[in-house]
């Protein structure tokens, strides 16, 4: 039993005040359930509503790859300036400390690799991505592939069920191949599929006329970073599609192989969460580049 002595009444009902707390920051978001609002929290900054990803999944496809030889020597200095690690489960479980307290945006399709044309996907089980606690799966999208894309539409439309069912947000990924176009319309589209479908995040690459993208696309977009480019220009990249709606980036290369990494990832967070100019970034990447 309770302790009832000194048992108050309550008495500051706020009556003829309206409800406060009642809208909430998340593009798309305000009819998910209280998990996954607070799954989203964790990925997009309350202030800012941007998050900066750190993607280092690369090696679940091409290998070891130049960046992700050692994700202990290489990315594990970055995270602690990133707002959500971007891995597969492989990398999450051998090389990112559990007590890195980041979240986890858990890349949870699994198939394919450069040596092989692409195939047929699976998804990893939801209940290791729920033993692992992310706080969302990526799963790609070949939309225009004419024998993926079913499949691809599939696979997102399973793991957004599961997502749904134990509250986990689930960002679709666009991909690009070879015979797909790289403009607004195809990237409009693939986005736009990727929401209907069930996804609470997209991911897609910048564009000309990116504002028509972010607009049509009802829940946040992050932009992958694609190749290397001089840190400027990836600083420029990241302004413009922040400029044009985008809801934060979820890079890889343009951070992890950069002069220098630390110093790179730290001028990104600056742009998108503090609204810095590139150049104004760039000057503190020079700053910082050791
Ligand atoms: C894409 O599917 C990959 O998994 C990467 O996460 C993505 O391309 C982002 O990395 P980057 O900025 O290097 O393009």
């Amino acid at each position: 039993m309770a302790d009832l002595d000194d048992l108050r009444e309550g008495n500051k009902f706020g009556l003829g005040q309206t409800v406060k707390n009642q809208t909430f920051h998340i593009k798309g978001a305000d009819n998910l359930s209280w998990g996954m609002k607070d799954r989203m929290t964790r990925i997009f900054n309350p202030k800012s509503g941007k998050s900066v990803m750190l993607a280092f999944d690369h090696g679940f496809i091409m290998g070891p790859t130049s960046g992700v030889e050692r994700i202990d020597i290489n990315i594990a200095p970055l995270m602690p300036y990133a707002d959500v690690l971007m891995c597969s489960r492989g990398i999450l479980q051998t090389s990112v400390p559990a007590n890195t307290n980041k979240p986890i945006c858990l890349r949870a399709d699994a198939g394919t690799t450069i040596l092989t044309e692409l195939n047929n996907n699976v998804v990893i089980d939801i209940e290791d991505a729920i033993r692992m606690n992310v706080s969302a799966m990526a799963v790609m999208m070949a939309i225009g592939d004419p024998k993926m894309e079913a499949i691809t539409v599939a696979n997102l439309d399973r793991t957004a069920d599961l997502g749904s069912k134990y509250g986990i947000p689930v960002m679709g990924v666009t991909a690009v191949g070879t015979d797909m176009a790289r403009d607004a319309r195809y990237f409009g589209l693939a986005s736009r599929v990727c929401a209907e479908n069930g996804a609470n995040i997209v991911k897609t690459y910048y564009c000309e006329g990116f504002a028509n993208v972010v607009a049509a696309c009802p829940v946040p977009i992050v932009i992958a970073g694609g190749k290397k480019l001089p840190e400027l220009d990836a600083l420029e990249l990241c302004y413009k599609a922040i400029n044009d709606g985008a809801a934060g980036v979820d890079m890889g290369r343009n951070v992890f192989q950069s002069e220098d990494p630390v110093a790179m990832i730290q001028a990104v967070h600056a742009l998108i969460h503090d609204n810095m100019s590139p150049a104004h970034a760039f000057e503190m990447f020079k700053d910082l580049k050791k």
